[in-house]
């Protein structure tokens, strides 16, 4: 599903050159959870923007879903990004104006599905992350664990095959953050291929799968039972 094969990233601040992928390969399969993590400047959040199709390779190849990403420009990224991923962040970025349907309609009307469509799936989405009764809420009107539900309900839209996850608990209390990782296991055991990226050993103990980046490049690779003995 995922096929990153010798990526680099450079990026040139005048005369700093700085190497923040620095020859990864990996592969990512269908309905695995994987945990990404690393210290902080190891490459997580690059190695995101590259999985996402938020950013391009320098070198190297990238293949999700069969699609060569690097022969992509930007608006076809933008397609392919509001198909095949769903994205879920640290700060929720939910749209402050906009009630909690309108925001998980938000991907779906990019996609130009039918208004009835769009509200009947968005209502759907948020009664399954346990939200039925908070539709009409805006952001403001909800705590930080409903509005990374709702930002979860977002993810899923499109029926995406990849949710992506950049410190999804890291705004959260920790029982919060618990209840928020339980529901993407519940969404993984649902087939949805997860992907989290965390500094968080607590929250990669949710993975089957724990890739460790540092200097920009994988330092270990190891399936759950690896990690934890
Ligand atoms: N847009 C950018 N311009 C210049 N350097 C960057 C940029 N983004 C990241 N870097 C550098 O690349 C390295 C990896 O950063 P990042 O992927 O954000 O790491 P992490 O998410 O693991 O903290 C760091 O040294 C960082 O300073
Ligand atoms: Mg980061």
């Amino acid at each position: 599903m995922i096929n990153i094969q010798e990526v680099t990233k450079r990026y040139e601040m005048g005369s700093n050159i700085v190497m923040a992928l620095d020859g990864i390969t990996l592969d990512i399969h269908e309905g695995e959870f994987v945990a990404i993590v690393g210290p902080s400047g190891s490459g997580k959040s690059t190695l995101m923007n590259i999985i996402g199709c938020l950013d391009i390779v320098t070198s190297g190849t990238y293949v999700l879903n069969q699609i060569p990403i690097q022969e992509y420009d930007q608006d076809e990224l933008a397609d392919i990004r509001n198909q095949q991923i769903g994205f879920i962040f640290q700060q929720f970025n939910l749209l402050p104006s906009f009630t909690a349907i309108e925001n998980v309609m938000m991907p779906m009307t990019y996609a130009k599905v039918a208004k009835k469509q769009r509200e009947l799936k968005a209502a759907q989405l948020l009664q399954t992350v346990g939200l039925g009764d908070r539709m009409d809420h805006k952001p403001t009107e909800l705590s930080g664990g409903q509005q990374q539900r709702v930002s979860i309900a977002r993810a899923l839209a499109n029926d995406p095959a990849i949710i992506l996850a950049d410190e999804p608990t890291g705004a959260l209390d920790s029982k919060t953050g618990k209840e928020v990782l339980t529901l993407l296991k519940t969404l993984n055991s649902n087939g949805k291929t997860v992907i989290v990226i965390t500094h968080d050993q607590e929250v990669a103990r949710f993975a089957n799968r724990v890739i460790t980046l540092k200097d920009g490049r994988v330092a270990s690779d190891l399936a759950k039972e690896e990690v934890y003995v």
